[in-house]
């Protein structure tokens, strides 16, 4: 049964295009036709979002992409030419081929600055396209994680702007607040933007999870250690590293999900001397490279077999015992 309205019907769709239907709206994208070297197969792909199409007519995406942005996949050639091109490849034509998530997209919380900002710059050197939430201002959207509203907002923008999502990264900072100040309102914020924005906006993407697709939450050491005053932090890491082996259940076959737990992690990139680097068994404190290559090798195929996963990345900070007198540790009472 045909069920797609009059203007749907009536709509003169350009060559080259396909009308998708996104949560009840309809969106015309632009095809392109490629050989697939894998399959050894032509197939034909979305490429990009063109607009919107409602009753009153087309709307022009604001948000459209030039398809030269996202770089070309050297397993998949555009045109109808077959394979076969004799002699090596120009050296910026490797390192494209090199790229590992070359026309992927990903999307990460709280990436205007610090670790998610690391993580966006990482997976773009690699090819992905990048779209990022964050309360601060950045170029993809501004939006508090906080608001089942803007989640929507957002994801409906991230799918209609590229189809599908290969990667999400749930990294936005929740607020911490002790128990002796924290409000009753301040801890429920906590828990929204740490643990309900990555639990809805994982239900939003499942639709459109591509085959293979990855997510990365991003808890903290505080997830199994303390200290005073942390609760509504604390509590929301211990709650997105329980909501990842969850997910990873639910959703087996169709997304790996796991999660990276950072200990002291200096955003600024600072190098640390003295007892903040020596007391760390890896010698130094962390950096944002850090927790962004995981998440990288998280994300890729040699990750394959890893989901439901917790990896603390903290210098080993975790896994020392301290008591006062031992091995140079000193207590000093109050
Ligand atoms: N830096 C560390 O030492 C460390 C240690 C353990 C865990 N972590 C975790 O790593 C992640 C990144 O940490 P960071 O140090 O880069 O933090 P950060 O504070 O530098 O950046 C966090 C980003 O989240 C955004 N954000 C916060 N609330 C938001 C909301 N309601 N809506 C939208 N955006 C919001 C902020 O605007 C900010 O850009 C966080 O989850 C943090 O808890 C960091």
């Amino acid at each position: 049964m045909d069920d797609k309205p009059d203007f749907i019907k009536n709509f003169e769709r350009p060559k080259g295009t396909r009308i998708r239907k996104i949560r009840g709206r309809y969106y015309l994208y632009k095809e392109k036709c490629v050989y697939d070297k894998t399959t050894k197969k032509r197939r034909k792909i979305t490429e990009c979002m063109l607009g919107r199409i409602t009753e009153e007519g087309f709307i022009e995406s604001r948000h459209r992409e030039k398809p030269a942005e996202v770089p070309p996949d050297p397993a998949i050639v555009a045109g109808e030419e077959a394979p076969g091109r004799e002699g090596s490849a120009p050296l910026n034509e490797r390192k494209e081929a090199a790229m590992e998530f070359r026309g992927k997209v990903a999307v990460i919380t709280g990436a205007a600055q610090g670790i998610g900002a690391c993580i966006a710059r990482e997976l773009k050197k690699e090819g992905a396209r990048v779209c990022v939430i964050d309360l601060k201002d950045n170029p993809y959207f501004v939006g508090d994680l906080s608001s089942k509203e803007t989640l929507e907002r957002f994801a409906e923008k991230v799918v209609a702007d590229c189809g599908h999502v290969d990667i999400l990264v749930n990294n936005a900072a929740p607020l911490s607040k002790g128990i002796l100040e924290c409000t009753w309102e301040e801890f429920e914020y906590a828990q929204r933007v740490g643990v309900t924005a990555a639990f809805y906006l994982t239900k939003l993407f499942l639709p459109h999870f591509s085959p293979g697709a990855s997510i990365v939450n991003i808890s903290s050491s505080r997830d199994r250690m303390s200290q005073p005053q942390t609760e509504s932090y604390t509590a929301a890491k211990g709650g997105i590293a329980a909501l990842t082996h969850a997910l990873a259940v639910s959703l087996a076959g169709k997304a790996r999900v796991n999660s990276i737990s950072p200990g002291w992690i200096d955003t600024s990139f600072r190098v640390y001397e003295g007892p903040d680097a020596s007391q760390q068994p890896a010698g130094r404190v962390g950096n944002p490279l850090d927790i962004a290559n995981m998440v990288l090798f998280l994300c890729s195929e040699k990750a394959g077999f890893i989901t439901g996963e917790n990896i603390c990345i903290d210098g080993g900070m975790t896994k020392q015992m301290i008591y006062h007198g031992d091995w140079g540790w000193t207590l000093s009472e109050r």
